[in-house]
């Protein structure tokens, strides 16, 4: 196999993968129970995550400051009700989710 092949094959995989984390996390979002307080559009128990995803628009820690909010939970933000802790999320699922709302927008 020629190394021009691998490059090639390695850019294709990357690609389909790419294409396939919005999916992902969406489905993530759903097996860790996130959809029951939350929508991409609409708030409900918690905010829109179109509405997280403009707020922290162009806030450099906004990903490390959410997947730390999704594990531990956050109250006061939003002004209405508290968002219990998901101890459930691991650190790397807490990162994908926070990425995938910031890019919602
Ligand atoms: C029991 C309901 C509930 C569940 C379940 C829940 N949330 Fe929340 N979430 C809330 C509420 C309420 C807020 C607003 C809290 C606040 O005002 O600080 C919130 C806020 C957030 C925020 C914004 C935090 C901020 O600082 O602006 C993000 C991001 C978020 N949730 C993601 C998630 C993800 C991902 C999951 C699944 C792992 C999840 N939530 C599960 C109720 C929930």
């Amino acid at each position: 196999v020629s190394k021009t092949a691998v490059i090639v094959s390695g850019l294709i995989l990357a690609a389909g993968l790419s294409a396939n984390v919005a999916m992902a996390s969406e489905d993530l979002a759903k097996a860790k129970l996130c959809t029951g307080c939350h929508q991409v559009g609409a708030k409900m128990v918690g905010p829109a995550y179109k509405d997280v995803a403009q707020k922290y628009a162009g806030v450099k820690t906004a990903e490390a400051d959410l997947a730390k909010k999704i594990r531990g939970g956050s109250k006061g933000v939003w002004g209405g009700a508290e968002m219990p802790p998901n101890p459930a999320v691991s650190e790397a699922e807490a990162a994908t989710l926070a990425k995938w709302v910031l890019s919602l927008k």
